[in-house]
């Protein structure tokens, strides 16, 4: 194997030809200064999607829907994403992103909201997939707000995994690295799911709930 890594990186970073609703959604991103998924990432949430059959998608971090174009993307064509974010100006374009990509308006509810205030108003196991991109912070208890809502055979997906390398930094001890990196150790030895940490993007890591 290689010892470096970097060009075989950036080459998968760069491999998915992304759609254009998502390019646009990704220009409003940097206008706005929201962090959009990377390309690799938005690729791997739309196969992610489209191998559990997803009809009912819940995430956490609209931004101005870039996610949410490659999700749409990978689920089922009567699929509904909700997605919470607590900025209803992100929203807004996020609508416009989903438009853009051909989705009907019924096939997306956008909630604004803190997500630990709107995550417990959810159903228990009615959703395939939960992804979750929002506030830092609030990672560890949206986990388990996403195994309660999530079916068995569904997916959870958190990504910034690795905290732009921080989590694997033993010397980065600060509260929110700590905690992003008990949230991949925890997962890690849950006995109700299959679990894999991804270098992809910021790191993603995928855990199937089981039963
Ligand atoms: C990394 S961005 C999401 C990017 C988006 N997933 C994409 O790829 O296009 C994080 C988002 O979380 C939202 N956010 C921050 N704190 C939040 C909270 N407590 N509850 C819900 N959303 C929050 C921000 O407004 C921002 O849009």
């Amino acid at each position: 194997m290689a010892a470096d890594k970097t060009l075989s990186w950036s080459f998968t970073e760069d491999y998915p030809s992304e759609p254009s609703a998502a390019q646009l959604a990704r220009a409003h991103a940097a206008e706005l200064g929201v962090d959009a998924v990377s390309p690799a990432t938005g690729a791997l949430f739309r196969l992610l999607a489209a191998a559990v059959g997803a009809r009912s998608v819940v995430e956490v971090g609209t931004g101005t829907g870039v996610s949410g174009v490659w999700l749409l993307g990978g689920m089922a064509p009567d699929g509904v994403l909700t997605s919470i974010d607590i900025e209803p100006e992100y929203q807004r374009v996020a609508r416009e992103s989903f438009a853009s990509a051909g989705a009907r308006p019924a096939r997306t509810r956008l909630i604004a909201g803190r997500a630990l205030d709107v995550l417990p108003r959810l159903a228990d196991r009615a959703y395939d997939m939960v992804v979750i991109d929002g506030d830092p912070a609030e990672t560890a208890e949206a986990v388990d707000e996403a195994f309660r809502l999530l079916r068995e055979g569904g997916l959870l997906v958190i990504n910034d995994a690795l905290a732009r390398g921080q989590v694997a930094d033993p010397a980065r001890r600060d509260p929110l690295t700590v905690s992003k990196r008990g949230v991949v150790k925890e997962l890690r030895e849950r006995e109700d799911a299959v679990v894999t940490l991804l270098p992809t993007g910021d790191g993603v890591i995928a855990a199937l709930k089981v039963r």
